[in-house]
């Protein structure tokens, strides 16, 4: 196995090489102040330089207006699942509207019902979440709260290609998995959320873009954590920030900037990756099959199996063996899953493919 392989994890995940090289340069000392950032208290200006340029450049890098705020907390996603109702929908009688496209959108739902009334706007398990509803399918209640979307499904790997229509009700939306990986318009948007360990970072930071007026109704009985009004008016220094995390989030997006100039450009590659495996799949008379329908396929996470698990276990296994790594499917999936964000090179998913030609052979 060659020293440093292509992992195809669907996260935590590849990280840019730049990115753990400067890390690891200067882990002990950082350049000039002698200790290494996580030794840093968050109040002095070294640390607070460096919380200020990674908000910035992801400020810059996802041309976020004057409308919305940027926190870095912690919980991962999941939190999110329950901070979102809790400061929009707990204490008042609206109904939040939930667009069920895989996995992580139905728990998403699961922690909602605790907070208040929901709707399910639609769901795709009759067709086991390959697929994604038109805008003619969703069953939107008229005033909710906010309308909830998953926009990349990390496990089945259906990825919206556009937002749908909610009017003046506030979207909201998972980008956990696709986050960085292409432009959003972020003024469409109540919040987008994104936990840090698929294309930001490493796990334990979680970004939040929230409409600054959203964030005015908190229900008052909640702990202080979970209003975001509180991380807001303290620059997400409410408590100990993830300083060591918030710090490699903004080498990620100093990579994403020196080495693609605009999320356009890493845009392109992503497509580009992605189409080397969705026509290795087209391609192969049916040796492989995707799980979602082609019109919605993720350019994040690409699903497939054989044509049954010996074989899955087989192709696993070879591919392992030859430095192309961690890529199972989820255990609720089965088959094959290639992870592949922003930073797993396009040689990497070349020599993927090209595996995948020869394996079939
Ligand atoms: C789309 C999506 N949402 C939420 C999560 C949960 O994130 P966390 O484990 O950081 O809470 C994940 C994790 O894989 C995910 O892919």
């Amino acid at each position: 196995m060659p020293e440093r392989v292509f992992n195809f994890s669907a996260g935590p995940a590849v990280m840019p090489l730049p990115v753990l090289e400067e890390a690891q340069r200067d882990l002990v000392a950082l350049p000039g102040v002698g200790s290494s950032v996580m030794e840093l208290s968050h109040r002095g200006k070294t640390y607070m330089d460096i919380h200020a340029d990674a908000k910035a450049r992801l400020v810059s890098l996802l041309n976020v207006p004057d409308t919305h705020e940027v926190l870095f907390l912690q919980g991962g996603s999941r939190l999110q699942f329950s901070m979102i109702p809790m400061n929009l929908l707990k204490g008042t009688d609206k109904t939040a509207d939930y667009v069920l496209t895989g996995s992580w959108g139905k728990k998403a739902l699961e922690e909602a019902v605790k907070e208040g009334k929901t709707n399910v706007a639609w769901d795709g398990k009759p067709s086991n979440y390959n697929n994604l509803p038109s805008q003619s399918d969703l069953k939107l209640t008229s005033d909710a709260a906010y309308v909830h979307i998953t926009s990349n499904e990390t496990i089945q790997g259906v990825q919206f290609q556009s937002e749908p229509e909610v009017g003046n009700v506030p979207l909201v939306s998972d980008l956990s998995s696709d986050f960085l990986s292409r432009p959003v318009d972020v003024s469409k948007y109540g919040i987008i959320y994104a936990c840090a360990q698929k294309n930001a970072g490493p796990a334990g930071v979680t970004v939040v873009i929230i409409r600054k007026d959203l964030m005015a109704h908190a229900s008052s009985d909640l702990p202080g954590y979970m209003v975001y009004r509180n991380h807001a008016e303290n620059d997400s220094m409410w408590n100990t920030p993830p300083t060591f995390g918030i710090y490699l989030l903004g080498l990620v997006c100093k990579w994403l900037q020196e080495e693609f100039g605009s999320l356009e450009k890493i845009q392109a590659q992503n497509e580009a990756k992605a189409q080397l495996l969705y026509d290795a799949i087209d391609q192969s008379g049916g040796f492989y099959t995707g799980h979602a329908v082609p019109e919605v396929r993720s350019k994040m996470n690409v699903t497939f199996k054989l044509g049954d698990d010996q074989s899955d276990k087989k192709f696993l296994a070879a591919a392992n063996e030859i430095g192309l790594t961690q890529l199972g499917g989820h255990r609720s999936v089965g088959g094959v899953r290639a992870s592949i964000y922003n930073a797993m090179p396009v040689e990497g998913v070349e020599k993927l493919r090209d595996f995948m030609l020869e394996f079939k052979k």
